[in-house]
């Protein structure tokens, strides 16, 4: 057998092996490698960045706005949302606020970002410190352009319908004021549904946003006998009116409405690509989803949780997630959508039995044969042990 060439290649190699010898005997002792791709990924997606309260205003009279200010506010996509970190007394907890400002105002000299938000009916929790407590200077955490709730040219058709209820609205102020700075190039038609005039959120920021690309429509359920506009809920018929041939149809508000509006789709035969939901965050009541134990609802587990070599034994309600547990315990757990659809709070359960909420389940497969969950949207069903990711 002839190799040709074997001679050349077995010096080759030798000559190889001595350069990679003088490279690495010229190197430094530290790593100087920098990666641009990286850079880029992590200037547009910086994690958890410092945000400063620099104006508190009414959106109506049950929500407020709060504007936050950083020096380098990572870009977002107008409908997206930013995960806000709370700590009041020992809980340390975050809640998603869709970003109710346009990307186009984190560019500029002052660069801002706000949020929305709505008081409760007096069941609420951060809601309503963040209504009444915060002031201008404060500072938070806060993780800046999450979710998938955002307009794509290629996937969706160029009309727009949009149905809000109530703070939902907070998503489509954001896509308005994009379209009406030239920034977005879609036509959109909001059918914004509130009980009486007095609970429309954002209404004078909505009116500035009318024009040829934006149009908002106002459906009121409550009595208003002076009301001259569109009455009752959003329904097909309504729907209809405002829809061209080709409309992709995005839904933000309670989850009482997305039932509704899905019937009054299915009526109109919209076809499933065409629909876009908003996920809906935590549920309120757990015990009301179905194969739940209800028998279990007041029990408090022992939940064990370790993360690296250490143990620690907080209580567990079962009627509450285990994101809620780590949080009432002061663990920061790393949370987005708080619906189970993103994963963010991806944990592993070594040991126990737990109940996960069958709507927005957003597990892998391969995650529930070997045992990961979603802690937001994860209940324990006895004593249970979990890992938690060092970060
Ligand atoms: C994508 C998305 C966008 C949203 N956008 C907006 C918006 O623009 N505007 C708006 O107003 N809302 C918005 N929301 C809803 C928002 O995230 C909150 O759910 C809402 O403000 C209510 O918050 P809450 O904490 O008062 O009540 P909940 O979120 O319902 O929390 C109450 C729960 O907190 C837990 N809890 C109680 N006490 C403690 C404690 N001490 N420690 C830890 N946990 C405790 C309990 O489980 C209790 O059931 C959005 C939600 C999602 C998912
Ligand atoms: S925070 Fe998104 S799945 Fe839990």
């Amino acid at each position: 057998m002839k190799v040709k060439g074997f001679l050349k290649d077995v010096g080759g190699a030798s000559r190889v092996t001595k350069r990679r010898q003088e490279n690495f005997d010229k190197a430094p002792a530290t790593s100087q490698y920098n990666d641009p791709i990286t850079e880029v990924a992590r200037k547009l997606h910086p994690g958890f960045i410092k945000l400063t309260v620099t104006a508190v205003k009414d959106a109506s009279p049950t929500a407020r706005t709060l504007r936050f200010e950083a020096p380098h506010l990572p870009y977002f996509r107008a409908g997206q949302f930013l995960t806000l970190l709370v700590k009041i007394g020992d809980s340390l907890v975050t809640r998603p606020y869709s970003i109710s400002s346009a990307p186009y105002e984190t560019r500029g000299d002052k660069p801002l970002v706000e949020i929305t938000v709505r008081k409760s009916k007096g069941d609420g929790f951060i809601c309503d410190y963040l209504y009444e407590k915060v002031k201008v200077g404060d500072e938070f955490l806060g993780e800046v352009g999450l979710g998938e709730f955002h307009y794509d040219y290629i996937r969706d058709a160029k009309d727009v319908v949009a149905i809000a209820g109530g703070s939902g609205i907070t998503p489509f102020a954001s896509m308005a004021k994009e379209i009406k700075n030239g920034k977005l190039d879609m036509h959109l038609t909001i059918l914004y549904g509130s009980v009486s005039d007095k609970d429309i959120i954002l209404k004078d920021e909505l009116d500035k946003c009318e024009c040829e690309k934006v149009r908002v429509v106002h459906v009121l359920s409550g009595d208003n006998p002076s009301w001259k506009g569109e009455k009752g809920f959003i329904n097909a018929d309504i729907i209809k009116k405002y829809s061209s041939e080709d409309t992709t149809y995005f839904i933000c508000g309670p989850q009482v409405m997305y039932d509704f509006v899905k019937g009054e789709l299915a009526k109109l035969n919209i076809p499933k690509r065409r629909v876009r939901f908003e996920v809906f965050g935590q549920v309120r009541d757990i015990t009301k989803f179905a194969g739940f134990p209800v028998e279990l609802k007041d029990k408090v587990f022992n939940l064990t949780v370790c993360k690296g070599i250490s143990e620690q034994v907080i209580p567990a309600k079962c009627n509450e997630s285990i994101a809620v547990a780590l949080e009432r315990a002061g663990i920061k757990v790393h949370t987005a959508c708080r619906s189970g659809a993103c994963g963010f709070c991806r944990i592993k359960v070594l040991e126990g039995s737990y109940y996960v909420c069958p709507v927005g389940d957003g597990r892998r497969a391969a995650d529930k044969d070997f045992n990961y969950v979603h802690s937001c949207s994860t209940y324990p069903t006895s004593d249970i042990k979990i890992k938690l990711n060092i970060d």
